[in-house]
């Protein structure tokens, strides 16, 4: 009888012993009862190394100088002073005008990304600009910026300016071109009447 409460004593010593210890080490999830559930056993399909044991040549990045169908061709002109000059020659090459959904995402574009500085009416009076977060925003319904080319423009917002950063990770080529017709549109006070009823594009 008293044997058996020894060795239940020392059982329950050795259980707590082993519940302490796969506490203590915080970096290992302790013993894990159905190893399937826990560690996935995804068979990644497109993955080269998969693809190329079974003896098909598959290449997971874009071939070299290719683009995306319907992409826009990428813009080619260097960040530098001739390149600065040598886009004002640069032509918006999207179909325009733009259509009624095209110019209203553009607006909300404008709104989102640029609004902050130059301000809803691109009179450079946008809350960091008026705060004095970022000086000597450039005021878009001056004459210099309404006889700006589009192509400078676009110029600009791609590779950034002064105290103007680069936005071509935040808007696409089209996107761009898109927002940079929405300005050329509004400093002609024409922004609303872009698109034509007539033209179903
Ligand atoms: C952080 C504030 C800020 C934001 C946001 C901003 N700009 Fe600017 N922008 C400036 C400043 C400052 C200048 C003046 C740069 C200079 O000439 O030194 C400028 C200049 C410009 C110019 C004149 C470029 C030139 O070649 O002289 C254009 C056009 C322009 N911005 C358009 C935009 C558009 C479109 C967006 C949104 C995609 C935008 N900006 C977002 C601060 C901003």
């Amino acid at each position: 009888m008293k044997k058996n409460r020894i060795l239940f004593f020392i059982l329950v010593a050795a259980g707590g012993f082993a519940v302490l210890q796969s506490c203590s080490n915080k970096r290992s999830p302790g013993r894990t009862y159905m190893p399937d559930m826990q560690y996935s056993r995804a068979y990644e399909a497109y993955a080269a190394n998969n693809l190329n044991k079974e003896g098909i040549n598959y290449i997971p990045e874009p071939v070299e100088g290719t683009i995306r169908r319907g992409d826009l061709y990428p813009y080619n002109i260097p960040n530098t002073e001739e390149g600065y000059a040598q886009s004002a020659s640069v032509k918006n090459p999207l179909p325009l005008p733009l259509s009624d959904d095209q110019m209203k995402e553009a607006e909300r574009l404008y709104h989102v990304y640029c609004g902050i500085c130059h301000g809803a009416k691109m009179d450079a009076q946008g809350p960091l600009s008026t705060g004095g977060k970022v000086p000597a925003v450039a005021n878009l319904t001056t004459k210099v910026y309404v006889d700006m080319p589009e192509g400078t423009m676009f110029h600009s917002i791609t590779y950034g300016k002064g105290n103007m950063g680069s936005y071509a990770s935040q808007l696409t080529r089209e996107e761009r071109w898109m927002v940079v017709e929405y300005v050329k549109r509004t400093q002609l006070g024409d922004a609303s009447q872009t698109a034509p009823t007539t033209d179903n594009n």
